[in-house]
């Protein structure tokens, strides 16, 4: 039908790199599917980007997130400040601020993460986003990481063991 210009878009996407995927054959949570890709990933650091939550940022999310982990050698978590009632949607944070106050952009050392806790007993109102940079420390705490919310072992529960050993 002569769509030239979508066709161009479709093979721009073969360009980029080579793409390849391992499935996760069983329901068993995030931290699971995390895990299932420890083979692929080997012994160095991943960026992880949950396909449903969709960014927009003035600079990239995930360029600056690397550029911390460069600068700092930790993983690192994108945090969003949420009315404290939704932290119940999503993964928590409790952290120390390193230098002045809380801000967009700012870094802050995790402390603890807890997944999807009550607002009544939440630690905080910052919500962990869908994009992470993780050192392959991750794997052998995922190895380590019980079943949690939901009866699934939750990627969350996973960091927090990470947080023990290493800084994130
Ligand atoms: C997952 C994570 C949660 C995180 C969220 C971000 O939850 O388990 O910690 O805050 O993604 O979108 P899900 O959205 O899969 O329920």
């Amino acid at each position: 039908k002569g769509k030239h210009d979508l066709l161009e878009q479709v093979r721009a996407i073969a360009e980029i790199a080579d793409i390849h995927y391992v499935r996760q054959k069983e329901a068993r949570g995030l931290g699971h599917a995390v895990s299932v890709a420890r083979e692929h990933v080997g012994d160095q650091p991943f960026a992880l980007l949950l396909g449903d939550d969709i960014m927009r940022a003035e600079s990239p999310l995930l360029r600056d997130m690397l550029a911390a982990h460069a600068a700092r050698g930790a993983s690192v978590l994108a945090l969003k400040k949420v009315p404290k009632e939704d932290v119940a949607l999503y993964g928590c944070a409790e952290v120390e601020v390193l230098e002045g106050e809380v801000a967009a952009g700012a870094l802050v050392e995790v402390r603890g993460v807890v997944e999807k806790p009550d607002p009544s007993v939440a630690p905080s109102d910052l919500a962990v986003m869908g994009r992470y940079v993780l050192t392959p420390g991750i794997f052998e705490c995922l190895e380590r990481t019980e079943p949690g919310r939901g009866g699934e072992i939750q990627l969350t529960d996973g960091i927090a063991l990470l947080m023990k050993e290493e800084p994130v």
